[in-house]
This record gives C-alpha cells, sequence and structure tokens, in this order.
C-alpha cells in the first residue's frame, strides 16, 4: 500500500473527480471525500482508495476523515457549490450563509485539520480551488465571488505561517470549465454536460470549453515535488480568462506605423 495518502474534497464529481483521478495515477491512495456516496464510491472503489462521506460543514466530519487517512500528503480542498444566485438586493440571507458555510468556512477546516496531522510529520501539500470570480467583478455570483475572494486570501495566510513547518499552501484558479456544477445553472441539469459545453464559449487558446482534466495536471504539479519550492501562490488554469482576455485594441494593429 503506498504511504503516500491525497484526501480529495468534492472528489466525487467534476474537477475533484478528475484529480482523485490524477493522483491515483500518481502514486497516491486517494481518500473521495464528499458527500455524494454512490458516485464517490465507485469512483473510489474504481481508483484503489477509500470513499468517506464527508460534509463539509461539519468539522466533526472533517477531523475524523483526516484522522483516517494515515500519512496524509496531499490536501485538496476542492469542495464548493455556487450557491446564492441573483441581485445583491435579492440576496436570500440562508443560501449566503449555506454558500459560505461550504465554500470558505469548509475551506477553514479542512486547512486547520490538514495542518493538524501534517504538522507533526514535517512535510505536505495543502491545494485549494479558488475562482476567477474571487479576482475580478462580474464572472461569478456575489457571494460565490466573495467566498472565492477569501479561500485566496486565507491560502497566502496560512502559507506564510506553515512554511515554517515544511508545508506549503496554494491555490489553484480553474476558469470556467463544464461540469456538474456549470451544467445546472447553465443547462438546468447536472447531468447534461453536452448542453453546458455548448453554452461555453470555447476558449480561443484551444477552440473548445475547459474541462476537468483540464485541472489535473495543475493540481499533480502542486502535489508533487517539483513544486517544492512554491506556496502561498495562486495557479490559473483558465487559458488566460483571467489575467490575459485580450487582445486589446492596441495589439490588434492599425495604428500609426503599425
Ligand atoms: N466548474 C467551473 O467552472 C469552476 C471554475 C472555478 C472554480 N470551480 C470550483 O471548483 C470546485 C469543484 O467544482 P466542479 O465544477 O467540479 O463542481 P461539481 O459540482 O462537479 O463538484 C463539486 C463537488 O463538491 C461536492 N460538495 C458540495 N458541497 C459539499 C459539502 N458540503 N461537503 C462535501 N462535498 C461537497 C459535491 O457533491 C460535488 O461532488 C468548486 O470549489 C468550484 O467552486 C469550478
Amino acid at each position: 500500500m503506498p504511504d503516500r495518502v491525497a484526501i480529495v474534497t468534492g472528489g466525487a464529481s467534476g474537477i475533484g473527480a478528475a484529480c482523485a483521478e490524477r493522483l491515483a495515477a500518481d502514486g497516491f491512495r486517494v481518500l473521495v471525500a464528499d458527500v455524494q456516496a454512490e458516485p464517490g464510491g465507485a469512483l473510489a472503489a474504481r481508483l484503489g482508495g477509500e470513499f468517506v462521506h464527508t460534509d463539509v460543514t461539519r468539522e466533526d466530519d472533517i477531523e475524523a476523515l483526516v484522522d483516517r487517512a494515515g500519512p496524509l500528503e496531499v490536501f485538496f480542498a476542492n469542495a464548493g457549490v455556487f450557491g446564492a444566485l441573483g441581485p445583491i438586493e435579492r440576496t436570500d440571507t440562508a443560501e449566503a450563509e449555506w454558500t459560505i458555510a461550504v465554500n470558505l468556512r469548509g475551506t477553514l477546516l479542512c486547512l486547520k485539520h490538514a495542518v493538524r496531522v501534517m504538522r507533526p510529520r514535517g512535510r505536505g501539500s495543502i491545494i485549494v480551488t479558488a475562482s476567477p470570480g474571487g479576482v475580478v467583478g462580474g464572472v461569478g455570483p456575489h457571494v460565490y465571488s466573495a467566498t472565492k475572494a477569501g479561500v485566496a486570501g486565507l491560502v497566502r495566510s496560512v502559507a506564510a505561517e506553515v512554511r515554517d513547518y515544511g508545508i506549503r499552501v496554494n491555490s489553484v484558479v480553474p476558469g470556467a470549465i463544464v461540469s456538474p456544477m456549470t451544467a445546472a445553472v447553465l443547462a438546468g441539469d447536472p447531468a447534461d454536460l453536452g448542453a453546458a459545453a455548448r453554452a461555453m464559449a470555447p476558449s480561443p487558446l484551444v477552440g473548445r470549453p475547459g474541462v476537468p482534466g483540464d485541472v489535473a495536471g495543475a493540481v499533480s504539479f502542486l502535489a508533487g515535488q517539483d513544486s517544492g519550492f512554491v506556496t502561498g501562490t495562486e495557479l490559473f488554469v483558465d487559458a488566460g480568462y483571467t489575467h490575459a482576455p485580450g487582445p486589446a485594441s492596441f495589439a490588434k494593429g492599425g495604428f500609426a506605423g503599425h
């Protein structure tokens, strides 16, 4: 049995499932932690790992998950929800609190317990899924965007503490990715990935929308020793969507002398 263990929250679906597969291929024993028992259990069985029913809003679930893991080397805190939608003046407070509980409070609890078991080992890599919505306005729902800005801040703050213990903390920032989350919003049906893909503009870089597998290589890099000198940062896996959405009109030619 490999002595390298990776936990993936939200591992039953979408980005988490693709990254669980990749981490298993990288040689980790993968614990798929999710509220969806059926797909999570099937995936874990296929990967030779284990499904652990985990609701990231419950600290006792996360505590038990981490204690069960054994030699925890990687914690991918990826579970998230799109959550409360709509204009700010009609934001439903209960939905907003649930969104914060899953995306921000849940990530905080994952960091807390991951560090608790990694610190005595003097090593470990924690990866968090953030979003372009946490960086620029207008590309995600309000509360979702606030939680994702929050997790990016949490990553920097905790990374600054735990580098003293040999632990790295980074975030991965996927662009728009075809998954049950985006299918639920774009197609009204989380299972209709085809409709979600048709509704998304193809990325000019690759001529198609992003897919969960596009994120897996970045997570593999942040999990492994090739990123041993990388902490407290964000890895954008968005084909330029956030920081290079151009080209600017000035780059298109037609200006004096160009
Ligand atoms: N799909 C995108 O375009 C996109 C872009 C940027 C960031 N993200 C982020 O990527 C992550 C994964 O999203 P996805 O697109 O794969 O969505 P998804 O809906 O396919 O997967 C999310 C998983 O999280 C699980 N989950 C939800 N609430 C949970 C809870 N309380 N406890 C444990 N598990 C819970 C779900 O059951 C699901 O398996 C999320 O954090 C999301 O915000 C997605």
